[in-house]
């Protein structure tokens, strides 16, 4: 069974200059002067604002916010899990960071076998599930590079919180009360999370960290060494041995965040701005657009059943070829033939208008074996933050990740090890399938759907997206793009319409029923075998009017909160 799962995402912020203060019709959202932050947390939006206030910019503010995300959001994402942040300064540099988690040393392909047959349950739960840990890497990185605070400046916040508390609100209290047995497994998780009885904190209760507030400050005080090279990387390799996990002290040590080359396309008049591998977020939505500008939705119409149509087939396609040839491209070699505008051709002509093809198998692109993604590291001065956008999906994987908090420290364990292909053909927890290019290696980086993206006109910044949900994300941010280029739509209005979803395998379009049955009764004639979700997904976007104006919105779907000052 599919169970529901979760990734955290995503402080999209940006700040800079804006010129009136009129109300956006569709969002109600004011525009500002100063900056504008969408998160799925009133508490993380709160911080990146008073972050930009007290003269951070926007890469600070990002940073802000997703470490006050580890504390209100922790069953999502946390420093014991990993993330990817796309940016674009006012100078119109471009930049990636990749600070995904990392398979030990000792970690080899078949680890996740016994007598032949795949355990998900080890790369999901436990010490064998968490790779090394690379947000706080990513966080230092970006900030020392393009921030205008000090990693302490943006701790303290968030530390507070976990000390003092906050009252769990009712998504938090719904996750943790899913996941308490597996939480009781662990004695530092069971202390945090849950009561004396074993029941897990309710709606309303108060949540203390104050291990983690702890850790935060130890962060603060030592910087990004602590982790890494100091104290939580001894307990947590001290804890891993006691307990049957690979991770050692040294895997910690070895751990690097990567600036990587950006994933630059173009989409009609736009240019889009994406995460490359091992993320496989900019690669697909950069492929499905290349698709489907070969046909003129807009002229279709957002709501219309040969756009959904499109989109699905479009998807079925990429997703594909994701199964076959995503993987860590510092280990395996991904075609760059994949976003060519030549190959999009050969697959749109390979997609029926009026009825649902069969995608038996992936594709080849050209040049697949000599035309690959490398690794680019690079780097760039400092310079003024005014006019900064940043795109940042971070995530511990499914609800609490590996459900491992490492004693002493109040630090939840990602379970990312389970968006490696554990065997071929046996499906994630996400149910995607995957092949050699995404099999284990020891220091290599599991494949994710994360999809931070900025979207650009004429050189400059218009919208930027990012959701949660697995391999949804890439369809989240898809949906966002068409809808916000070839609809004109805001981000409130475009977060409202139906999220729609198929990832090849299993055959199935997930779609949310407010299509309505216009849409959904001539999509089944058309063949499709559709799966009727009431909600899924998280996505927060952006956008900037020519006139400067900020308009935002978190997804309605899971209370997420924009605001501006
Ligand atoms: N952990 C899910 C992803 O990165 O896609």
């Amino acid at each position: 069974m599919h169970r529901r799962h979760f990734l955290k995402t995503l402080p999209v912020i940006a700040s800079g200059a804006a010129m009136s203060g009129a109300l956006d019709p569709f969002t109600a959202q004011a525009a500002t002067p100063h900056g504008i932050a969408a998160t799925v947390h009133p508490l993380a939006t709160k911080v990146a604002l008073d972050t930009l206030k007290k003269g951070g910019n926007a890469i600070d503010a990002t940073i802000a916010a997703g470490l006050m995300l580890g504390v209100v959001d922790g069953f999502n994402s946390g420093i014991g899990g990993g993330c990817f942040m796309v940016i674009r300064r006012a100078n119109g540099e471009v930049m990636v960071i990749d600070g995904r988690e990392m398979a030990p040393a000792a970690a080899t392909r078949d680890m996740y076998l016994k007598d032949g047959k795949a355990m998900p349950e080890w790369s999901q739960t436990g010490a064998l599930a968490a790779g090394v840990p690379g947000e706080v890497a990513a966080f230092d990185l970006a900030q020392k590079n393009y921030g205008k605070l000090k990693l302490a400046d943006v701790l303290l916040p968030a530390a507070e919180i976990a000390e003092k508390g906050f009252r769990l609100p009712i998504e938090y209290a719904d996750r943790l009360g899913r996941v308490q047995k597996e939480l009781a497994l662990f004695p530092a998780s069971k202390e945090i999370f849950l009561k004396a009885n074993g029941s897990a904190l309710r709606l309303g209760e108060l949540l203390k960290q104050e291990d983690l507030a702890k850790t935060y400050r130890a962060i603060a005080k030592e910087g990004s060494d602590w982790f890494y090279r100091g104290e939580f990387a001894q307990r947590t390799g001290d804890w891993m041995k006691a307990n049957g996990g690979l991770m050692t002290k040294e895997d910690f040590a070895n751990y690097k965040a990567v600036l990587r080359e950006p994933l630059r396309t173009k989409y009609r008049d736009h240019e889009i701005i994406g995460m490359p591998p091992p993320s496989s977020g900019g690669v697909h939505v950069a492929q499905i657009l290349n698709i489907l500008e070969h046909f003129d939705l807009a002229q279709f119409g957002s709501e219309s059943v040969e756009t959904y149509h499109l989109i699905i087939e479009a998807m079925k396609l990429a997703f594909a070829d994701r199964a076959w040839w995503l993987g860590d491209p510092d280990f395996v070699s991904v075609p760059r033939g994949l976003v060519s505008k030549a190959y999009a051709q050969e697959l749109a002509v390979r997609i029926n208008r009026k009825q649902a093809g069969k995608v038996e198998k992936h594709g080849t692109p050209p040049n697949a074996t000599t035309d690959i993604f490398r690794k680019h590291t690079t780097h760039y001065t400092v310079a003024d933050a005014e006019g900064n956008w940043v795109a940042c999906t971070a995530t511990i994987n499914t609800t609490f990740g590996s459900k491992v908090v490492v004693p002493g420290t109040g630090v939840v364990l990602n379970n990312e090890m389970d968006d490696f292909s554990i065997q071929p053909g046996v499906p994630n927890s996400f149910g995607l399938l995957g092949n050699e290019a995404n099999a284990v290696a020891a220091g290599k980086r599991p494949l994710s759907s994360m999809s931070p993206t900025i979207v650009l006109k004429d050189g400059k910044p218009v919208f930027s997206a990012g959701a949660a949900g697995g391999p949804t994300i890439i369809s989240q941010v898809l949906l966002a793009v068409i809808r916000h280029v070839d609809f004109g739509m805001p981000p409130l209005r475009l977060l409202q319409q139906a999220n729609v979803h198929h990832q090849w395998s299993p055959d199935e379009v997930k779609i949310e029923a407010k299509a309505g049955e216009h849409i959904l009764g001539p999509l089944k004639q058309r063949g499709h075998n559709l799966k009727q979700m009431s909600s899924f997904g998280a996505c927060q976007a952006i956008a900037q009017t020519p006139a400067g104006e900020f308009h935002g919105a978190g997804d309605p779907r899971v209370n997420g909160k924009a605001d501006t000052f």
